[in-house]
C-alpha cells in the first residue's frame, strides 16, 4: 500500500508556514463544493485544516486524478494529503480556528480508508441520543469534545503520578482478584474454575491491600486503581470506576489533609492553569448538616440555614410546635433503648429577593424538599419597608406577634423570601430544606461563573464524621464509612456506652457539592479494631473469617497510618465541567450497567458454565 505519511498535524500549521510542501492525515469532516473548487476540513486530534482542492495552475493530468478522488470523498473518509501551504486571502481568515489563517492547497490526495454514512455527525453539538453515541462509542471520541476529555483525564493522571512520585510515594498495584472487602456496596464477584463453588471478588476498592502494604513498610503508597461496586448507577456512580488511592504511615489526619490540598493544587494549575488556595475551608460534619443540610454542601454559593425554633413557642403554628414536641418524645424514648437521637428541629432558609417567587415554583420546592422526607414545606415573605418590614402570605398569619424579632433574628430584608422544614427529625430537617437550598442554587444561577470567570471550583473539608450510624431497619450500629476508621481518641473510653456519639478521624473532600475523596485514619492495634467489630455486630468467629488476614497482620508491629482516595472520574468530570462521569470515561457503561457497544454482560456458553461449575438458574 501507498504511505503517504503525514509530516504536520492537522492542528500545527500557520502563517509562518507559508510555501512549505505537507502531507496531513486525517479524517474528512466537512467538504463543500463551490464552482470548481472543493473545500474540505481535514480534522485529527490536533485540530482542523481546510484542504482546497483547486484546478489552477495544474496540469490535467494531475488534476483529473485529483478531482476524481475528491469528488468520491465523503464524511469521515481517512485520508492523506499533499499540498502547499498558502495564507488565506484577507477576507477568508477564519479566526475561529487555530489554523484558520492558511489553507493547504493540494496536490495529491490518497483514501487510505472509506466510511459507511455515519449513525451520528461527528460533532460538538451533536443531538445524537446516548445509547446511538455509546453503540458507537469509537466514532463519538472522535468529536472535539470528546477528544478534549480524554486528554484532559490523561493530563490528570500524569499530574497526579508527577506529583505522588516527587512526594516520595511508590505506585504499586494490588489485585483485582481478591476475597471480598466488606465497602457497602456489592461485589462482583468471578467463579472459580480450580475451586468448584469458590469465587474471587472484584475489589470495592484496595482498602485492605493498602494498609497491609503499611504493614510491609512501604510507607507511602499510591495507585491510580481500578474499582468494582455492584450499585445502581447515577450520574456521578459507575459500575467499574476509577479512584487515585493513597495510603501513608507514621502520619496524622493533617499531614493527609495538606497532602491532598497539595495534589489538587498541583493538578489543577498543570491541567487547567487555576490556582486553588494552598488550604481548603473546613467544615465539620455537624457544621455541615446545620448550615447546608447536607455532608457534600456546594459551597459556590453561601445561603446558610438559620435555626427557626426560637420562634415557635411565641408564634402559633402548630405544626411546628408538633414538630419539636414529637422530637423530644423520641428522644426520650430512645434513651431508653440506649440510643442518643437529636431531637426535632425547625430550620429556615432567607432567600434574598425572592418574594417574588410564585405559588407555583414554592410548590416546586415543595416537591423536592417532600423527596426528602419533608412533611411539608412553610413560607413567609418579607415585605413593607426597610423601616417598617412585615410578614406577609403562607403561614406568616401564625407569627403576628413575633413577626418583628423573626425578621431581625433572621436578617431578612423586604423582598426576601423565608423557606421553612420542621421535622420530628433533625436530619430530616436539615437534609430536606438542604435539598431546595441545593435546588435554589441551580434555579437561581447560584453556582454559575461570575460574569469573565472562568468555571468556579470550591473545595471543603468534612471532618468529624461520625463512626456509626443507627441501622433503624436492623436495629443496629453499622460503620459509617468503613469497619477500619479510627474513633477519635477522646472517645476511646467510652466507646460501647453511646456508639452514636462516637466521632471518627474520617474526612471527605467535597468539590462544587461533588463527595470527591474519602478517606479516614485507620486502627493500627488489634484490640480496638476487635472492639469496632463488636460493636458492628461481627463476632470474633466472623471477624477472623472476613478480616482474619488483616487483623493477624496488624499483630506485627503494624505502623499508625492512614489514607484517603479521590475519585478519578469525578475529579477529571468537574474539570471538564460536566455533570455524568460517563462524559470523562472512554468507554462507560449506561445507567442499566451494560456496555452498548460489545452488548457485555452476556450469556456465557454451556462450555463454559460447566467448566465454572455453574449452573443458571432460570427465572420465572
Ligand atoms: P469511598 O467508597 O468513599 O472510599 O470512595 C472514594 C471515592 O471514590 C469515588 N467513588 C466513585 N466514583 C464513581 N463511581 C462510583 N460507583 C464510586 N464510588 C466511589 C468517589 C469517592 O469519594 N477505601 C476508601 C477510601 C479510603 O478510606 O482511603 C473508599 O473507597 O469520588
Ligand atoms: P397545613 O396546615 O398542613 O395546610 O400546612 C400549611 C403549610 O405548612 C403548607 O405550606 C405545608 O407545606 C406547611 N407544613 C406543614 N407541615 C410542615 C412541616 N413539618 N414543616 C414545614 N412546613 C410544613
Amino acid at each position: 500500500m501507498e504511505v503517504m505519511k503525514r509530516t504536520s498535524t492537522c492542528g500545527e500549521l500557520r502563517g509562518i508556514d507559508e510555501g512549505k510542501t505537507v502531507i496531513l492525515n486525517g479524517w474528512v469532516h466537512r467538504k463543500r463544493d463551490h464552482g470548481g473548487i472543493s473545500f474540505i476540513n481535514l480534522r485529527d486530534r490536533y485540530g482542523i485544516t481546510q484542504i482546497v482542492v483547486d484546478p489552477e495552475g495544474m496540469d490535467t493530468d494531475e488534476w483529473e486524478r485529483l478531482s476524481l478522488v475528491t469528488q468520491e470523498l465523503r464524511n469521515e473518509f481517512c485520508i492523506a494529503a499533499e499540498g502547499r501551504v498558502r495564507r488565506r486571502p484577507g477576507g477568508m481568515v477564519n479566526p475561529d480556528m487555530p489554523t484558520g489563517e492558511i489553507e493547504v492547497l493540494a496536490r495529491k490526495i490518497l483514501i487510505l480508508n472509506r466510511s459507511e454514512t455515519l449513525p451520528f455527525q461527528i460533532d460538538d453539538e451533536s443531538e445524537a441520543k446516548e445509547e446511538l453515541r455509546l453503540k458507537y462509542r469509537y466514532l463519538d471520541l472522535r468529536s472535539a469534545s470528546m477528544q478534549n476529555k480524554i486528554r484532559l483525564r490523561s493530563e490528570t493522571a500524569f499530574a497526579v503520578r508527577e506529583y505522588m512520585t516527587a512526594q516520595g510515594f511508590y505506585e504499586i498495584e494490588t489485585p483485582t482478584f481478591i476475597r471480598s472487602t466488606p465497602e457497602g456496596a456489592r461485589d462482583y464477584l468471578v467463579p472459580s474454575r480450580l475451586y468448584p463453588g469458590q469465587f474471587y471478588a472484584l475489589p470495592q476498592s484496595p482498602q485492605l491491600y493498602k494498609q497491609l502494604l503499611m504493614v510491609s513498610g512501604f510507607d507511602r503508597y499510591f495507585q491510580i486503581a481500578r474499582c468494582y461496586r455492584d450499585e445502581d448507577a447515577r450520574g456521578d456512580r459507575q459500575p467499574e470506576f476509577t479512584q487515585i488511592d493513597i495510603e501513608m504511615s507514621f502520619t496524622g489526619r493533617e499531614d493527609i489533609l495538606v497532602m491532598t490540598e497539595g495534589l489538587m493544587g498541583h493538578i489543577f494549575k498543570k491541567v487547567l492553569n487555576r490556582d486553588l488556595p494552598a488550604c481548603f475551608t473546613r467544615l465539620s460534619y455537624a457544621q455541615a448538616m446545620e448550615l447546608y443540610g447536607s455532608d457534600k454542601p456546594d459551597l459556590r454559593f453561601s445561603l446558610p440555614m438559620q435555626d427557626f425554633s426560637p420562634y415557635v413557642e411565641a408564634g402559633s403554628f402548630q405544626a411546628f410546635k408538633d414538630a419539636l414536641a414529637q422530637g423530644e418524645a423520641e428522644k426520650a424514648e430512645a434513651i431508653t433503648k440506649g440510643v442518643r437521637l437529636a431531637g426535632g428541629a425547625v430550620k429556615a432558609l432567607v432567600v434574598p429577593g425572592q418574594a417574588v417567587y410564585s405559588r407555583k415554583q414554592i410548590e416546586e420546592l415543595e416537591a423536592q424538599a417532600k423527596v426528602y422526607k419533608a412533611k411539608g414545606l412553610a413560607w413567609m415573605k418579607v415585605n413593607g419597608t426597610e423601616e417598617a418590614p412585615v410578614l406577609e402570605g403562607g403561614v406568616s398569619k401564625f407569627f403576628t406577634a413575633n413577626a418583628a424579632e423573626i425578621i431581625r433574628g433572621l436578617g431578612a430584608k423586604p423582598g426576601d423570601l423565608i423557606l421553612i422544614a420542621a421535622d420530628a427529625r433533625r436530619k430530616t430537617a436539615n437534609t430536606a430544606l438542604g435539598a431546595v437550598r441545593s435546588k435554589l442554587g441551580r434555579d437561581l444561577g447560584l453556582i454559575l461563573p461570575k460574569d469573565g470567570e472562568g468555571p468556579r471550583f470550591e473545595f471543603v473539608w468534612i471532618v468529624d464524621f461520625p463512626l456509626f450510624e443507627w441501622n433503624e431497619e436492623e436495629n443496629r450500629w453499622e460503620a459509617a464509612h468503613h469497619l477500619f476508621s479510627w474513633p477519635q481518641e477522646q472517645f476511646h473510653a467510652t466507646l460501647e456506652q453511646d456508639p452514636g456519639s462516637v466521632l471518627g478521624d474520617l474526612y471527605d473532600l467535597v468539590l462544587n457539592g461533588c463527595e470527591l475523596a474519602s478517606g479516614s485514619i485507620r486502627i493500627h492495634d488489634s484490640e480496638l479494631q476487635k472492639r469496632i467489630f463488636s460493636i458492628a455486630g461481627i463476632n470474633a468467629e466472623d471477624a477472623e473469617k472476613k478480616f482474619g488476614f488483616l487483623t493477624n497482620a496488624f499483630k506485627f508491629g503494624a505502623p499508625p497510618h492512614g489514607g484517603i482516595a479521590p475519585g478519578l472520574d469525578r475529579l477529571v468530570m468537574i474539570m471538564a465541567g460536566e455533570t455524568s462521569i460517563k462524559e470523562v470515561i472512554a468507554f462507560p457503561k449506561n445507567s442499566f450497567a451494560q456496555s452498548l457497544m460489545d452488548e457485555s454482560p452476556s450469556e456465557a456458553t454451556a462450555k463454559q458454565l460447566e467448566e465454572l461449575h455453574l449452573i443458571i438458574k432460570k427465572e420465572k
